[in-house]
Parts: structure tokens; sequence; C-alpha cells
């Protein structure tokens, strides 16, 4: 693609989540995690994440859409898949991989909230909050980024570019 920059290398990309899932393994030690994965963004980042955490952990995915233009949440969510094992009285984290308007979070945070976890946290790898609408208390952030829209590693636009190992921009 023409005009794409690296916003974040991959080798920044992954000492970040080598210190996010040291913060959690110090936070958690001992006790058995759940980590529910947001599709399709965070599939790259729960994965990595995943594999430096040195708990019993489960994983569980859901899938929720925002309906909008591609590029802008539209505050109306539409939930695609649900978890399939039970929260109830464990420790949960929220894997997500980026926070814009918080819509998004703030659906699925409540929505985990009715399983009753014993505790639930939220972890993203990225944080853009010059467009939030919903405030969401974020347990742990990769990175803060400026309003820009983001590609790779797990991001998409329409679908592409998912496989990027950085995360790229498109610069207009
Ligand atoms: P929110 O509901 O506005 O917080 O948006 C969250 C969702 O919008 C994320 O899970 C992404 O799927 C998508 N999204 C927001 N910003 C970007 C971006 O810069 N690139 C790709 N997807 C994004
Ligand atoms: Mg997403």
């Amino acid at each position: 693609m023409k005009n794409l920059k690296i916003l974040i290398e991959e080798e920044k990309l992954q000492k970040r989540i080598e210190e996010l899932a040291e913060q959690i393994n110090q936070d958690y030690i001992g006790e058995e995690i759940i980590l529910i994965c947001i599709l399709k963004g965070s599939i790259f980042f729960t994965v990595d994440l995943a594999k430096k955490l040195k708990n019993d952990i489960k994983i569980e995915f859901m899938q929720v859409s925002s309906y909008g233009q591609e590029t802008i949440s539209s505050g109306k969510i539409d939930l695609k898949l649900e978890i399939t094992g039970d929260v109830q009285g464990k420790d949960v984290i929220i894997v997500e991989d980026i926070i814009d308007t918080g819509e998004t979070l703030d659906y699925l945070n409540q929505y985990i909230k009715q399983k009753k976890p014993s505790t639930l946290k939220i972890c993203t790898l990225l944080d853009k909050p010059e467009r939030r609408r919903k405030k969401i208390d974020v347990d742990y952030i990769g990175f803060t980024i400026p309003d820009k829209f983001v590609i790779g590693y797990g991001l998409d636009y329409d679908e592409y570019y998912r496989n990027l190992r950085y995360i790229g921009y498109i610069e207009t």
C-alpha cells in the first residue's frame, strides 16, 4: 500500500508486550486467569501475550461489531460470538486491540460483569484517547497513540493488513 508508515516497530511492540505480561504475572501470582480475546483484532496480541504469561490460563473468544462508517464507531454494538466457558467466580481479563471511542469496551465490560467474574480487568494494546466517548478504566495499556487510523498486528482496514508484524498507518 502507498503511504504506509510505521508507527510502532515489531521489536518495540514485542518488548512492550513482554512488559505487560510481566506486570500481569506479578499481579496474578498463583492465580488462574481467563483471557477473553476480542475477535478479530486482538488475536495476535492475545497469542503473544498468553505465551509470556506464567499463570494457568484459559482463552475465550468474543466477537462484536459496531455499525458505522469503516473508520468511525457508531456506538451500536452487535454481539456476533459469545464465550463458551464459565467465567463466574474467575479472574478475567478482556484483551482488546484498541480503544477508540470506548463504546465497544463499555459494552463488553458490562456484558462480562453480568456473568459475575470474581475480578475483571481490561488489557488493551493501543489506546486512542482523543475520541473517547465512554469513560473506561483500563488496567493495562500497551501504547497510547494519537488519533490516527492504524493497521497491522491484528488491526484491519476493510479486513486487510491484519498480518503486518508492526503497527502502521496511512499517511494522508
Ligand atoms: P471503539 O468502540 O470506538 O472504542 O472502537 C473499538 C473498535 O474499533 C476496535 O476494537 C477496532 O476494531 C476498531 N478500531 C478503532 N480504531 C481503529 C483503528 O485505528 N484501526 C483499526 N481498527 C480500529
Ligand atoms: Mg476490534
